[in-house]
């Protein structure tokens, strides 16, 4: 009866399940971490030599840095920086240069009893090639690539070397929708693919434009008043980052699609805000466009005061004020305050001058999804899984408590509001959207017609369009006013679902 976990949570389970289904039928998307063999077999006989950053590293990462990381590392032994992997832990130095034989270090690779790492009741020993080119490491001398540093944070190198693949140019199965905005002229459609954003024009549903991204995925997306998108997203467990670009760049054109370039390009690629080491799920720009907020797995919301330019972007805050994910994250409209939106259960309201939390709303009783203010910032609205969108209190004696609430059948993942009016319109795992007048929470317009989770809302800037993106690719705008279908297309490229 319930949908798996991972297809409710969009964020990292998600995602992750995503990649499986998609790295698992399309291996030549899987470039993500070098492959330490390709070197190799292409110079039989006289391997170049094995390199700590771009060979060890990734396979420590992958199966070690679990528990063997900075926080309380097991065996007291951090591998996450060369310098810390070769102190040792509650034993010393695990590595023996030259020596492969004597160095502790292969012993609990090749161990077969409760000595193995990783340990027995966790899995499979490592592969025998990992193993071997382990040891041909430290016969060559267990050398450090010049270009790291022994105190450098390993996790850090490896995604400073992370090179993204080239989105697909025909999508073999559809992507899920996981992020939309109109264009500030309301007349096209940004929506989140993989590795890509995609430019849709509205009136004709047609593909115009797609931007490559380093992001696997965008989670959240917001247009500055000067007409710059800014991003955010990232890899689920990999890495987060927030990202700034210029739509309007000069790219190539190929029959009447244009490519831009967003992971190298310099025009298109305008700013890179800050990155985190997992996926941000959360964005928002303050109302005078002098502050941007970020949220995701990582639990933590950062801030940048973006006033002086977003190539000049500051970071001004850290706030940690969650247990868990954060999903959603809005400015009050004085830009005074935070609304936060979390796994943790509870949807938060933070003093940005005091650097203090306000409030604490704890009735979702579930993952809360999404939070934005309402009545000028004297009350929140928070959607989440127990299906409801919920009207709180910010300010008064009755502070974080509940004024009223209303549903969909099914979990709430969004919430925007309309400019200027006091509608907001959620999505939901019912298939629909709805309208909401943000007062009462009386219900207006249901747009449906979708045939899965609609993960994703977005509101033209003039307040008369809204469209909603699903887990199956399909988007749909509707006319706000009476709920009627503008256009409906799948945003995944190429992919066809005709048979
Ligand atoms: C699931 C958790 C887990 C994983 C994954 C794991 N280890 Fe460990 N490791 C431990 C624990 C627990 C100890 C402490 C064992 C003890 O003290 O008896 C330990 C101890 C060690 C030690 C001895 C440290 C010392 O100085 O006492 C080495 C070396 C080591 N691990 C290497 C590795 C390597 C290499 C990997 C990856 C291939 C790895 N571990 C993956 C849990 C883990």
């Amino acid at each position: 009866m319930q949908p798996s976990r991972s297809r409710l949570c969009f964020g990292s389970l998600l995602l992750a399940f995503l990649a499986v289904v998609w790295f698992g039928l399309a291996p030549r998307l899987m470039a993500q971490t070098p492959n330490p063999n390709e070197a190799k077999s292409s110079t039989a006989g006289k391997a170049p030599p094995v390199s700590f950053i771009k060979d060890i590293a990734p396979i420590f990462k992958e199966s070690c840095f679990g528990c063997h990381g900075p926080k309380s590392p097991k065996g007291k032994l951090d591998m996450t920086k060369f310098a810390t992997l070769r102190k040792g832990g509650t034993k010393d130095d695990p590595i023996v240069e030259g020596k492969p034989d004597d160095s502790y270090l292969i012993d609990v690779l090749i161990a077969t009893d409760r000595q193995r790492m990783p340990p027995l009741e966790t899995g499979d020993p490592l592969p025998k090639e990992k193993i071997e080119l382990i040891k041909r490491w430290i016969a060559e001398g267990a050398k450090l690539d010049a270009d790291v540093k022994p105190e450098d944070d390993l996790v850090r190198e490896l995604r400073k070397r992370y090179v993204p693949p080239a989105p697909p140019v025909v999508y073999p199965y559809p992507v899920t929708v996981t992020a939309l905005a109109f264009t500030p002229d309301n007349k096209k459609l940004v929506v989140s693919g993989h590795h890509e954003l995609n430019v849709y024009e509205v009136a004709s549903g047609r593909l115009e434009k797609r931007i490559s991204t380093r992001s696997r995925r965008a989670m959240a997306m917001t247009f500055l008043a000067d007409g710059k998108l800014v991003v955010a997203g990232g890899r689920p467990g990999e890495e987060g980052d927030v990202r700034v670009y210029n739509l309007d760049a000069p790219g190539k054109k190929v029959g009447d699609l244009t490519f831009l370039d967003g992971v190298n390009d310099k025009n298109v690629l305008l700013a890179h805000l800050g990155d985190s080491d997992d996926e941000i799920l959360g964005l928002a720009v303050s109302a005078d466009g002098k502050k941007v907020a970020a949220g995701g797995c990582d639990r933590i919301v950062q801030i940048w005061d973006i006033s002086a330019g977003v190539d000049k972007a500051k970071s001004i805050a850290s706030i940690e004020n969650h247990a868990d994910w954060v999903f959603g994250v809005a400015f009050s409209p004085d830009g005074k305050l935070l609304y936060t939106a979390s796994r943790d259960k509870t949807a938060k309201v933070w003093d940005l001058n005091a650097k203090e939390s306000l409030i604490t709303f704890p009735d979702h009783q579930n993952t809360v999804y999404d939070v934005l203010p309402a009545q000028a910032g004297k009350a929140g609205l928070s959607v989440g899984e127990d299906n409801q969108l919920r009207l709180w209190n910010v300010t008064g004696d009755k502070a974080g408590k509940s004024l009223r609430n209303a549903g969909h059948g099914r979990p709430v993942f969004r919430l925007a509001a309309v400019p200027g009016k006091p509608i907001v319109v959620t999505c939901s795992a019912d298939a629909t959207l709805k309208s909401w007048d943000a007062e009462k929470l009386t219900p207006g317009k249901t747009m449906g017609g979708f045939s899965d989770h609609v993960y994703a809302v977005a509101i033209s800037p003039d307040g008369t369009l809204v469209a909603g993106g699903a887990f199956n690719g399909e988007v749909r705008i509707f006319q706000l006013t009476d709920g009627s279908l503008v256009k409906n297309f799948n945003a995944s490229p190429g992919y066809s679902d005709k048979k």
